[in-house]
């Protein structure tokens, strides 16, 4: 048997406060309706005042870890401490340096090797895949991956839109060392990009193409834009392409996938990703309704709600397909693992 990374832990946090459909209607000029039937979404948390996405990403990772624990109380030869911290983000604490090192400090891993990956909404897959690789090519032995983001904090307050869509979270796993054939081993990645898209989900102020001329940025330029249509078809598009050849890679059709995970940004998108593969709706996990679009929080708590619902079961075969900012895309397949979780949120 050849080395694998294998997923044996998973974790998720949100922030306590909730914004219901109907705050924001009280707000801005949106309803509860249109939100509900153009997005799926109903509520969104949101992070409070001094609190950042290393909070966040050290709960989720606290407990994956304990999850992993858990599931390490069962023989298990790939045991050993965490040697690697990846975190996806594309709201750091700072610009510099990156946030991972301060959550391996602050979750006691010590000298750990960590860094952030920056692939927006296709983060955590991205993450995975490096962590993973990793793993396979003896670099790391045990890894933590988190997806974590608080795009609250980088939303324009008066943009309808984007506000009723994102959520702030966190969601974590951890990958060990094993053989290719285990429950959880990681079977396969598709990756890509289009970076002539890079307009089309962006914050223009606050990197160094802004930055190099002095003065202050242009008025509203520190904020979050999207320019929604063009992205929701090339998220149908990307989705399903990658989706498919990293189909055609594992060996398995549509049909035999249990549970598709897909980047939860908009219910009509995960729809239309299910046509485009011919899924039926039992096939699709969707939690957006709960957390909306918590962008690279969102594959992972995806997951952890499904376990925690009962609807993900170990021995399902997983699809994890994502979508976001660069343009990028990603997938990511697995046979769902026996694993000890926590609580659904928080
Ligand atoms: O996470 C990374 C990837 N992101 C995505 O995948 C998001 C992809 N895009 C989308 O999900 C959708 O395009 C949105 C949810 C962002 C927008 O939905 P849409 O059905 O594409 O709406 P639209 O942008 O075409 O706008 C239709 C109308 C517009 O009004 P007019 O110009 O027709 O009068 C908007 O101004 O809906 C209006 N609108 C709203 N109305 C009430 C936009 N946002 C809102 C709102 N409340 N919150």
């Amino acid at each position: 048997m050849s080395r694998a990374a294998v997923l044996c832990g998973l974790g998720g946090a949100l922030p306590e406060r909730i914004v219901s459909n109907e705050e924001l209607a009280a707000q801005l000029d949106t309803s509860d309706r249109w939100i509900r039937t153009r997005t799926g979404i109903g509520q969104r948390h949101v992070v409070a005042p001094g609190q950042s996405t290393s909070d966040l990403a050290v709960q989720a990772g606290a407990q994956a870890l304990a999850s992993a624990r858990g599931t390490a109380d069962r023989p298990d030869p790939g045991v050993g401490p965490v040697d690697l911290v990846v975190l996806a983000t594309s709201t750091p604490d700072r610009p510099c340096p990156a946030t991972a090192p301060d959550v391996a400090h602050r979750l006691g891993l010590g000298n750990v090797a960590s860094f952030d990956v920056s692939a927006v909404c296709t983060g955590f897959v991205y993450a995975l895949a490096t962590a993973a690789s990793m793993i396979t090519a003896g670099v790391a032995g045990r890894a933590l991956v988190i997806g974590a983001d608080t795009f609250s904090t980088i939303l324009d307050p008066a943009d309808r839109t984007t506000r009723a869509i994102f959520g702030d979270g966190a969601g974590a796993v951890v990958l060990r060392a094993g053989e290719a054939g285990e429950p959880g081993a990681l079977l396969g990645f598709d990756l890509g990009s289009d970076g002539s898209g890079a307009d089309l989900i962006t914050v223009r102020a606050g990197g160094s193409r802004q930055r190099s001329v002095p003065g202050p940025a242009a008025a509203g330029e520190e904020f979050f834009t999207m320019d929604g249509r063009p992205v929701f078809t090339r998220a149908v598009l990307d989705m399903s392409r990658s989706s498919q050849s990293l189909l055609e890679r594992v060996g398995w059709s549509a049909a035999e996938v249990d549970k598709v995970v897909a980047h939860q940004a908009n219910i009509r998108i995960l729809n239309a990703v299910g046509e485009q593969l011919g899924l039926e709706e039992k096939q699709i996990v969707a939690n957006l309704d709960r957390v909306g679009n918590t962008v690279a929080a969102s594959i992972p708590l995806a997951l952890r709600d499904a376990v925690a619902g009962g609807e993900l079961q170990p021995g399902h075969r997983v699809l994890l397909t994502g979508f976001g900012g660069g343009l990028t895309w990603g997938s990511a397949a697995l046979v769902w693992p026996e694993l000890e979780t926590g609580r659904p949120h928080r």
